[in-house]
């Protein structure tokens, strides 16, 4: 416990350095309270206090890991909201700041970090996680102490059934289940379809539930379960019995390490399938790690870079300017979470849990980047999906479903 508190501590530290001397046009736009961006002793932990006049926002997220990729987005699309803001005067005539720990892609460090968060630093609000297993981790505290709990991205339904303080930004996955069936069915017009799960992620195992629900009603057979654990490095012995299916689809509702690990050694072993996936494949990582094994597919998807609406091409122009890079949907969604947080702050009449919370609840017609936000009484949006293709190194726009 001790030696993993003190690596989490490290792996901060380490960030804070990096991104020092990183090419990043504004290398200070996560505004940390000056002890977590200087080096420290390891041993030590960082300063607990923010300076008196900031109002400190915290943020859980996977800076390293097999989901690195993910916290890295969503902390660049937090940090240009919580720098937005700051331009346009803050949040009652004070500055916001984030405090940002690594969980190492690791529910249990998320949990951990969540309590620091909570009982060291004493943030006004929670950013955090995108992993759904995650965020499930982090919740209960969130909900004990009372401090709001924005996930930008999980979407595993269980996550805001934690409690009256945890809410999210990105639809659930009853929904996007149904999308990638229903598409699969009325448009690649499948007949048979068989699913490769994550039993370790709550994602997954929800998203391969629902699936199988909707494409069966929709007519459809599911052929084949079969499944691995987050981290394995060989699928073969799964994909050469789903060979022997002989399905036109294979749904793998899993995160895009895993899954471009997959697509390589399906491509292989000769499986010829159409591979169908969801928000976890999300990452320029896929192309890097998966190559041209990954082209064809199809995923369902929070926004896409396509989009012609200025609300999206705007962001993506700032985003751009400031990253060189193109966001993904964790870093809309990043972006779109912090803004409904500050939105709230300022509205709130005291900067108090409960009051921010009450605030949150009430988030209606919020122009998101990655939708419009109207959270229902489950801390839940109802917002329409992408459906994407993967081609080689980018993800091409198909269609829409709204729910
Ligand atoms: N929805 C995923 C989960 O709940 C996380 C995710 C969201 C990954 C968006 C990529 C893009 O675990």
């Amino acid at each position: 416990m001790r030696l993993s508190l003190l690596l989490a501590c490290a792996a901060v530290l380490t960030i804070g350095c990096e991104k020092k001397t990183s090419t990043d046009p504004k290398p200070a736009e996560v505004k940390q309270p000056v002890a977590d961006t200087k080096p420290a002793e390891p041993a030590k932990p960082p300063e607990a206090k923010p300076a008196e006049d900031v109002l400190l926002l915290g943020e859980v997220g996977s800076l390293t890991g097999s989901e690195a990729a993910f916290g890295i987005s969503t902390r660049d699309g937090i940090a240009m909201a919580i720098d937005e803001a700051n331009e346009a005067g803050g949040v009652k005539g004070k500055k916001l700041a984030v405090r940002v720990y690594d969980d190492q892609s690791k529910p249990e460090e998320a949990a951990s970090a969540v309590t620091r968060l909570i009982t060291q630093d004493k943030v006004l609000v929670i950013l955090g996680e995108v992993a759904s297993s995650n965020s499930l981790a982090m919740a209960p505290k969130a909900q004990e102490a009372k401090t709001p709990m924005i996930s930008p991205s999980s979407t595993n339904p269980k996550v805001t059934e934690i409690g009256d303080y945890i809410f999210r930004v990105c639809f659930i996955d009853p929904f996007q289940g149904f999308v990638m069936a229903k598409y699969s069915r009325e448009e690649l017009k499948f007949n048979n379809v068989a699913i490769l799960t994550d039993k370790r992620s709550a994602y997954s195992e929800g998203l391969t539930e629902v699936f199988q629900k909707k494409f069966a009603e929709l007519g459809g057979k599911i052929v084949g379960v079969e499944s691995y654990s987050k981290g394995d490095t060989d699928f073969r012995a799964q994909l050469t019995n789903i060979k022997k299916l002989k399905a036109q689809g294979l749904y793998v509702p899993g995160y895009y390490q895993d899954v471009a690990v997959i697509a390589e050694q399906a491509k292989e072993l000769g499986l010829k399938v159409t591979m169908m996936g969801g928000d976890g494949w999300d990452s320029a990582k896929l192309f890097e790690l998966g190559g041209t094994s990954v082209v064809g597919s199809y995923v369902s998807n929070h926004y896409s870079a396509d989009d012609p609406s200025p609300r999206v091409q705007e962001f993506i122009k700032k985003y751009q300017a400031r990253y060189k890079t193109t966001p993904d949907s964790l870093a809309a969604l990043g972006y779109d979470a912090a803004r409904v947080a500050i939105e709230a702050m300022k509205r709130a009449p005291e900067l108090t849990g409960p009051a921010i919370r009450d605030q949150i609840a009430i988030t209606k017609d919020f122009p998101g980047v990655a939708g419009t936000i109207t959270l229902d009484e489950k801390r839940n949006p109802v917002k329409p999906a992408v459906v994407l293709k993967v081609e080689e190194g980018k993800f091409k726009y198909v269609s829409t479903v709204a729910p």
